[in-house]
Parts: C-alpha cells; sequence; structure tokens
C-alpha cells in the first residue's frame, strides 16, 4: 500500500485538472493531419506545441527512406548498439552527423535522453570527477549527473560568472572537471552564451558539453546550433543532440573531437544496456538530415514564422519569457491561470504546451509554443488570433498586469 501513498498528490493535482476543463497532460492526437495538424477532441488543431521545428515529421525523403528501410532490413534491430543492434546505417548516420557537425567522432543513442544519460554517466568517475551543470539543465542532464555517481554542483543560469566562482573554488582533489549546460533553453527558448562558458570552463581545465537538443538545426549559418552562431563549433568538448526535434524521428548521438569520446561505447551503460533505434528511425533521421543541410530556406521559414509570432504577441502585450526564437513562451502568475489560458486556446483549436512549477525555471507557469518551418501563413494567422483572444481574456498574462 505506502508504495501508492505518493502517487495521491499527484492523482490530486492530475483529476483536479480534468475536472475543471480538457487536461493539458492527457492529450491524444486522434488523427494526424500534417505536420502542423491534429484532430483532438474530434477537433481540427493547430499544432504548435511539437518541436517539429523542421517540418520535417512528413518530408516525403525521409518516409520513403524510411519504408525501404523497414522493406530491407525489419522493424527492429533486437538488440544494443553494443552487440548487435548496430546496423552499416547506424554507423553511417554517425558520420554524416560527425560530417554536418564539422566534428570527429560522433556516437548514435537510442534517444537524446540516454545520449546525455550515457555521456555524462560515461565520463565521469564518482571517486575522483566532478559535473558543474547550469541550474535550468534538462532532467536527463541531472540524472546523468546522479547515475554516474559524481559530486554535482550547479551553477547560476547562463551566468558564466558564477561558473567561474564555483570552479575556482573546487578542491583540488577532482582529477576531471566536465561543465553541461545547453544551447537554447526548452522552457523559456532563451540561448546560453557558450562563448563565454567555453572560456571560462577551459580556462579552469574543465571539459565543455553542449546539449543542443533543441538548437541543432535552428541557430548557425549551417544549422549546427548555438555554439556555430558563436563561432565556437571547434571548441566545444562533446556536442549532445536528438533526432526528435529538428530531425523529426528518435534517438541521440554526442559528437566530438577526441577521439577518446570512443570509448563512451564501452564506458556507458545507457548504451551497452538498451536496443538501439530501428533501421527506420535511423533512416528516416538520415534522410532528414540530409534534407535539412541541402534546404537553408526551412531554416529561414521557421525563424520567419518566429519572428512574425514573437512580435504578435509582444503588441498584445503578453509577458514573453525571452527574445524571438523557435520557442515562444507567455509567462502566467498560477498554474491555474494557466491552465485556463491553455483550455481556451485548444478551445479556439490551438494546441500548445503548458508547464508549471517545478517543471519551469521560475515561480510562474507557462504556455510554451514551439514555432515550425511548416506552419502556413494559415496557421500563423489562426494562432495570432487565438493569443489575440487569449491577451484579452487574461490580463494577467500581459505585461502591464505583471509589472
Ligand atoms: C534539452 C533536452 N535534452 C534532451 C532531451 C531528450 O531528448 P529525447 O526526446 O530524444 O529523449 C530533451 C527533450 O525534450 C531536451 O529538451
Amino acid at each position: 500500500m505506502s508504495l501508492f501513498e505518493k502517487f495521491e498528490k499527484t492523482a490530486a493535482l492530475y483529476n483536479g485538472l480534468s475536472e475543471m476543463g480538457k487536461n493539458p497532460f492527457a492529450v491524444v492526437m486522434e488523427e494526424v493531419l500534417g505536420p502542423t495538424r491534429a484532430l483532438i477532441k474530434g477537433r481540427e488543431t493547430v499544432l504548435a506545441g511539437t518541436h517539429n521545428y523542421l517540418g520535417q515529421t512528413f518530408e516525403p525523403k525521409a518516409i520513403a527512406a524510411a519504408k525501404r528501410a523497414l522493406d530491407e532490413e525489419g522493424t527492429g534491430t533486437t538488440g544494443s548498439r553494443f552487440a548487435n543492434g548496430t546496423f552499416a546505417g547506424h554507423k553511417s548516420l554517425e558520420r554524416a552527423l560527425a560530417d554536418f557537425l564539422g566534428m570527429k567522432y560522433c556516437v548514435v543513442f537510442s534517444t537524446g535522453f540516454v545520449a546525455n544519460l550515457g555521456a555524462i554517466a560515461g565520463l565521469l568517475d564518482p571517486a575522483e570527477d566532478v559535473v558543474l551543470i547550469d541550474a535550468d539543465c534538462h532532467a536527463c542532464i541531472y540524472d546523468g549527473c546522479q547515475l554516474s555517481g559524481a559530486e554535482t554542483i550547479r551553477f547560476r543560469h547562463n551566468d558564466p560568472e558564477s561558473l567561474d566562482k564555483r570552479l575556482g573554488r573546487l578542491d583540488p582533489k577532482y582529477k576531471g572537471k566536465l561543465v553541461c549546460i545547453e544551447g537554447m533553453y526548452s522552457m523559456y527558448g532563451d540561448i546560453a552564451p557558450v562563448k563565454e562558458f567555453v572560456e571560462v570552463a577551459h580556462r579552469h581545465g574543465a571539459y565543455l558539453l553542449v546539449d543542443e537538443a533543441h538548437s541543432f538545426g535552428v541557430y548557425g549559418e549551417k544549422g549546427r546550433g548555438v555554439a556555430e552562431a558563436e563561432g565556437v563549433m571547434d571548441k566545444i568538448d562533446f556536442y549532445s543532440g536528438t533526432f526528435s526535434k529538428a530531425l523529426a524521428a528518435i534517438g541521440g548521438f554526442v559528437a566530438s573531437n577526441h577521439p577518446q569520446a570512443e570509448y563512451l561505447r564501452f564506458s556507458s551503460r545507457p548504451y551497452k544496456f538498451t536496443a538501439s533505434p530501428s533501421p527506420a528511425t535511423i533512416a528516416s533521421a538520415h534522410a532528414a538530415l540530409d534534407n535539412i543541410a541541402a534546404t537553408p530556406a526551412l531554416r529561414a521559414k521557421l525563424w520567419d514564422n518566429a519572428n512574425r509570432l514573437h512580435a504578435a504577441l509582444t503588441q498584445y502585450g503578453l509577458r514573453l519569457a525571452a527574445p524571438p526564437a523557435p520557442v515562444i513562451s507567455v509567462l502566467l502568475p498560477t498554474k491555474e491561470e494557466a491552465f485556463a489560458a491553455w483550455n481556451f486556446l485548444i478551445d479556439q483549436g490551438v494546441y500548445v504546451n503548458m508547464a508549471i512549477p517545478p517543471g519551469t525555471p521560475g515561480k510562474e507557469s507557462l504556455l510554451r509554443l514551439a514555432v515550425s518551418s511548416a506552419h502556413t501563413n494559415d496557421d500563423i494567422d489562426r494562432l495570432v488570433a487565438a493569443y489575440g483572444a487569449m491577451a484579452e481574456a487574461f490580463p494577467s498574462a500581459r505585461v502591464a498586469y505583471a509589472s
């Protein structure tokens, strides 16, 4: 019995939400109509909470490649990368990712979550290493630190000075030091000062891991991420990413110029003890990678859409968490208001993500809009109209109210 007692609070919140309206944590896409549309509760809805940044879920070349792999290689690998789960496709995708990023080595994992778990726990020795992480890092970075068993120290979000102080105060007993940050943070859509972090980490003899899960394909001249935009791609020690956003599949990877990164295949339990991505998944991710590399117009369209939406929401006076980015979050003071505003939007035929503390960086709750290059002008018009009506109906979402 006591095993389940801890669920009571969560169940009360969850069931309470369902009684008050539609539950943002129980949405079912009843029918997928395209990269930005689905039927939800029987209604055609514009999807603006899916991280399909470059609209690759229905890319014909990716679908054809996946079908071919399914026919030729079957439904699954039935084994881990370390044993029988490495096919030619996994190796050629590793090569293609390394080439795209201009890095020498790349290791593909089963998901982005697992890639960070695997990299962090695979690199650190609990007896002699230390890891320093940005306070707003994703759960998988926290979990990777915990799995590693190494001493973990948090520094203030996006604050290289805070990192500098903590590195400066470290006990000299630590042999290896790893710093973890992200490129674009997914809750607010704010970006890290990666160049400054590189300087601070390296000055203290620490290695830097940048998780570009949300910024891969989206930032930088070639779409290599925030590190590219800041001109420091060649200075990143470990670059982690996912196939689940710009590449619209499932899987993750860690790239590096350090030849020793290849040994993650031996040291990393999340690499060795879980099944590898299926041939169809690998084939679609590879085709999507080729496509986004060859089509910079996708990135340009994404930014057009993001800028247009950010400008409209700013004009409505909505309280936005960050400057224009492919994630645009509106802050609301309480979870009840966020819940009501989310329901308001879904009733207008617009799906976004809702996040509440402790899943958000601050005390506020938020509605997160993830922009896609596949959003049509009609999608954007519907989003703008729905947010305009929401700004009218929820004064607490507006800057004037908040300040
Ligand atoms: C920053 C960050 N890293 C890693 C992940 C995990 O990626 P995946 O969905 O491939 O497990 C996410 C997923 O949302 C993320 O936001």
